[in-house]
């Protein structure tokens, strides 16, 4: 008798163990989406049988666009439907209206326009550009205009597209972004290349600020009135969407990517769909 509970809260303590140490491996086992997907987040707080959800593709964007310009001078949220973004919101030439105006032109292409009061989403081919429908037809494809982009495990190696000049994402939405203010956003500060105190984490604070300005992590991801706003990360949190992984989960290189962050370690860890 002792002994099968002696017997029982072994096996309960040891399952116990495999448990929490499979959630604390899930990131470990994250399943990527696939590259023509990666960074897709749909927008579909108003989606009605007339209204088709709406795809935003970051990989189209983020190739004529820096992070920041839409990210702080836009003021669209890190977090899909975080805006509220509507068609009203829209028309007022704020959020996707700020450049889907049918007026403002980007690399010589006037960008079509965003819902137009007293028309049918579905039944439009302009419409259904943002509203997927049955009319959906795309101009861009990922395969082709990704084609000329150097590659990695994970789709398109964004670091490598952007040194080779294969992409030069602007800094700015003409009109919207304040010359004033970005130059404030810019100070002469010495950065440290690397997080030494770190365990052999790279993490480049010029790179970083060149692309999400400092608005995007300062105070919000990584508060700076401690003096060493990073300690204490683990990866486990990193999963969970906070600090790397507010970026490095959805749109950034994954988290799957062990040695672009770490100095040692795997290549890659993927992982099955079902631990998801
Ligand atoms: C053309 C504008 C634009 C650009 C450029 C852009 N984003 Fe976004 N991003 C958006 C919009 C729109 C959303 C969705 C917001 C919503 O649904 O309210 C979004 C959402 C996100 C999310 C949340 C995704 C989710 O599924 O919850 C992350 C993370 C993100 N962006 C990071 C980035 C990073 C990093 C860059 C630069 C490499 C970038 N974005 C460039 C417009 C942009
Ligand atoms: C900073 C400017 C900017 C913002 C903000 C922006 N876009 Fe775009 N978008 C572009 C540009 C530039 C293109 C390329 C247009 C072209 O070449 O025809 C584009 C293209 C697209 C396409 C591709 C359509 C196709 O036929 O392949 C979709 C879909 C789209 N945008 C949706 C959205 C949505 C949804 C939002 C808001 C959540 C949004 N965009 C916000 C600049 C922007
Ligand atoms: C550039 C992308 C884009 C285009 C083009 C576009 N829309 Fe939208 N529209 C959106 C987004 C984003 C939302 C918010 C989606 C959500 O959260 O469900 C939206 C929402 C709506 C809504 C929901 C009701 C509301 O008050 O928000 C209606 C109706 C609508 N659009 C009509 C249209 C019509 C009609 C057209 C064509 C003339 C059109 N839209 C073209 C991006 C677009
Ligand atoms: C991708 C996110 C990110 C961006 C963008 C970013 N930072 Fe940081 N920042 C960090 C992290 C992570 C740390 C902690 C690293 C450390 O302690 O060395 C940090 C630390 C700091 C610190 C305090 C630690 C120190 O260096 O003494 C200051 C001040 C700072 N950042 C200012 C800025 C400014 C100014 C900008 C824009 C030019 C900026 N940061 C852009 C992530 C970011
Ligand atoms: C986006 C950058 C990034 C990527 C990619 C990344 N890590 Fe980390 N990792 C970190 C940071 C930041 C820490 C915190 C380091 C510290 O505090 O010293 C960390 C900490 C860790 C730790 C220390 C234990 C813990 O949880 O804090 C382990 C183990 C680890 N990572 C393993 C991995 C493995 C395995 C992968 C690939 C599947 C990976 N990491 C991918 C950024 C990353
Ligand atoms: C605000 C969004 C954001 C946050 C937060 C963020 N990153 Fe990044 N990071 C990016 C983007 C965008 C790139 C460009 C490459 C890409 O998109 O795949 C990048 C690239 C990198 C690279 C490649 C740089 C190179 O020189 O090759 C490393 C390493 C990296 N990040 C580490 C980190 C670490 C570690 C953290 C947390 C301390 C972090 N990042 C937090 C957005 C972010």
């Amino acid at each position: 008798m002792k002994w099968n509970l002696f017997l029982l809260l072994t096996l309960t303590f040891f399952s116990l163990m495999i448990v929490s140490s499979l959630k604390a491996q899930q990131v470990f086992l994250y399943a990527v989406p696939p590259e023509d997907q990666f960074g897709d987040v749909t927008l579909n707080k108003h989606a009605t049988s007339d209204i088709g959800p709406v795809v935003f593709q970051h990989w189209l964007h983020r190739a004529k666009f820096t992070c920041r310009a839409c990210h702080v001078d836009l003021g669209f949220a890190m977090q899909g439907n975080g805006t509220g973004v509507d068609a009203k919101s829209n028309r007022d030439g704020y959020h996707c209206g700020a450049c889907h105006d049918g007026k403002r032109q980007v690399g010589g292409v006037v960008l079509f326009k965003a819902c137009v009061p007293g028309r049918v989403a579905n039944t439009n081919d302009e419409c259904s550009r943002c509203h997927s429908s049955s009319r959906t037809k795309h101009k861009y494809s990922y395969k082709e205009f990704t084609s000329r982009f150097p590659k990695s495990k994970y789709g398109v190696d964004w670091m490598a597209a952007e040194k080779s000049e294969v992409v030069k994402p602007v800094d700015v939405v003409e009109g919207i972004s304040i010359q004033k203010q970005r130059m404030k956003n810019r100070p002469d500060m010495a950065f440290r290349p690397y997080m030494e105190h770190f365990s052999g984490i790279r993490f480049s604070h010029e790179l970083h600020s060149k692309w999400n300005g400092c608005e995007l992590c300062h105070p919000e991801i990584f508060p700076t009135e401690k003096n060493n706003p990073a300690a204490g990360i683990t990866m486990y949190q990193i999963a969970q969407g906070r600090f790397c992984g507010a970026c490095h989960l959805k749109v950034a290189f994954p988290v799957n990517g062990c040695n672009k962050c770490h100095t040692r370690g795997p290549d890659w860890i993927d992982g099955p769909r079902w631990l998801m």
